[in-house]
């Protein structure tokens, strides 16, 4: 039994109201931030995403006590009774985040001994930035079978250059440096509202830590850090999501709780497709009223606040019925374009150039079996399914329950006709979902 997979119809124009989430790659890094406090936080605005119970199963694996009130989203977290450093490679191969329990784990404990992380593929994604910086702050590793035993002394603080402005390498960075000698400098860090809602957090522990243009993090050590009460930031690539959902449909849709501040570069480009978008006060609450004759735009994905990668799957799925050419560049992971073969499959045109996308505009897709190789391709077929004429089976439902907390039921409240079907078993699924199509085809 592999996975389930999700039935989408064309859809009406999606319209109405809808709410966030908490921010998915922002609880990960901070659930796993609490390993450098003994005691009782409370984090607030928690997602019931699967990566989320999949952190949880990790700081209970190394001793923590938690308890998810999953109906208030609220989450308690006992870290006095941690007692382990060590992370099976089962557990770290759950998700990519895993790896972000090493900087912690080093500012608790000196130690940590973890199998190699998993994640999305959609690239190599090594951690040799993670690795490297940790060594220039004291740290000792050595790999022992498919383990990395990373040790230290103490931490010392140091003058840190980043090639790349990478999230993990950054945050994992920090949250070391909370507890070196003296102060630790990043140069060219990841600045992402994510690694700031880390920061608000680390910073009500009693950690020293500041961020300088351009792009500099200062973060000054610590004896102690004491646990907290924190609401995490609303999900800024589910509001994305569902903004193209409702453009891709011609529909009209208002999300109070998103923060335009941290989606400057993508609500551009929906304006320059001749969407109208209106943001509330103080940069609070998205609204969107499509335009029925969107026109195709360019794009070029990079480190914050540039066009988010974690967007350009969906933004891609958009561009397929918008009229004209426009061309899609992926510049931070080298493999993000999985998706492109299955929206081909639904009647797009699309041709790869290197780390492009060319995509034409086409009159119509249909709907056929398409397969989710990743959290946001996952979202790009759904949305693709949305406006395809028949009917599109998605699977690979677990990418799209890593990532998110019932999104189809918010698709759904605007109107969507999209359904999960959980795994069955293998055999009877495939052909299940087979049979379905050729039934709403023919
Ligand atoms: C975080 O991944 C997010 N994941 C990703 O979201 C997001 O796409 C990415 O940042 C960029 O915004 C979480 O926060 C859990 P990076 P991360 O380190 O930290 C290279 C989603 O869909 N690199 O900024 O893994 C790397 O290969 C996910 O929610 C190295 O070469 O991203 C990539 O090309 C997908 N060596 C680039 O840097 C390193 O040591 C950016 O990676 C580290 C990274």
């Amino acid at each position: 039994m592999k996975d389930g997979y999700l039935k989408v119809e064309q859809s009406p124009a999606l319209a109405g109201e809808v709410e966030l989430v908490g921010a998915k790659n922002a609880v990960l890094v901070i659930i796993a931030s609490l390993v450098v406090t003994a005691g009782k936080s409370v984090l607030h605005n928690v997602p019931l995403s699967a990566d989320v119970f999949e952190m949880i199963e990790l700081l209970r694996h190394l001793g923590a006590v938690i308890f998810f009130n999953t109906e208030k989203h609220e989450l308690l977290v006992d870290t006095t009774t941690l007692h382990s450093w060590q992370v099976s490679s089962v557990l770290m191969q759950k998700t990519r985040a895993s790896i972000l329990i090493m900087g912690g784990l080093l500012a608790r404990f000196g130690k940590a001994r973890v199998g190699l992380p998993g994640g999305d593929a959609i690239g190599k994604r090594p951690i040799d930035y993670h690795l490297k910086n940790f060594a220039k702050m004291g740290v000792v590793i050595h790999h022992e079978a498919d383990y990395l035993c990373a040790d230290v002394e103490r931490l010392v603080a140091a003058r840190i250059v980043l090639e790349y402005p990478s999230v993990g390498a950054t945050e994992n960075i920090i949250m070391a440096a909370t507890r070196a000698q003296g102060a630790t400098k990043i140069i060219n860090a990841a600045c992402e509202p994510e690694v700031l809602d880390l920061i608000a957090c680390l910073t009500k522990m009693g950690a020293k830590i500041t961020v300088e243009a351009p792009a500099t993090i200062t973060v000054e050590g610590v004896d102690v850090l004491n646990p907290i009460e924190h609401t995490i930031m609303f999900d800024r690539l589910e509001a994305g999501s569902l903004l193209i959902a409702a453009a891709a449909t011609g529909g009209e849709v208002f999300i109070p709780d998103a923060d335009a501040g941290v989606l400057d570069v993508f609500l551009l480009k929906l304006e320059e497709m001749g969407h109208t978008i209106t943001i509330g006060e103080n940069g609070k609450g998205i609204h969107l009223k499509s335009t029925q004759t969107p026109r195709a735009v360019s794009l070029k994905t990079g480190p914050y606040p540039g066009f988010p990668t974690d967007l350009q799957p969906p933004m891609m799925a958009l561009q397929c019925f918008a009229s004209g050419t426009s061309v899609i560049e992926e510049t931070v992971f080298e493999n993000r374009f999985h998706h492109v073969h299955e929206l081909i499959k639904m009647g797009a045109s699309i041709h790869i150039e290197h780390n492009k996308a060319i995509i034409t505009g086409v009159e119509r897709l249909y709907g056929t079996h398409v397969v989710a190789p990743d959290i946001r391709a996952s979202t790009a077929l759904v949305i693709a399914g949305l406006v395809a004429h028949g009917t599109t089976t998605v699977s690979g439902l677990s990418h799209w329950k890593r990532g998110y907390e019932a999104l189809e039921k918010k698709l759904q409240h605007l109107g969507a006709n999209v359904v999960v079907h959980e795994a069955q078993n293998e055999k009877i699924m495939v052909f299940d979902m087979v049979r379905q199509a050729h039934h709403e085809r023919d």
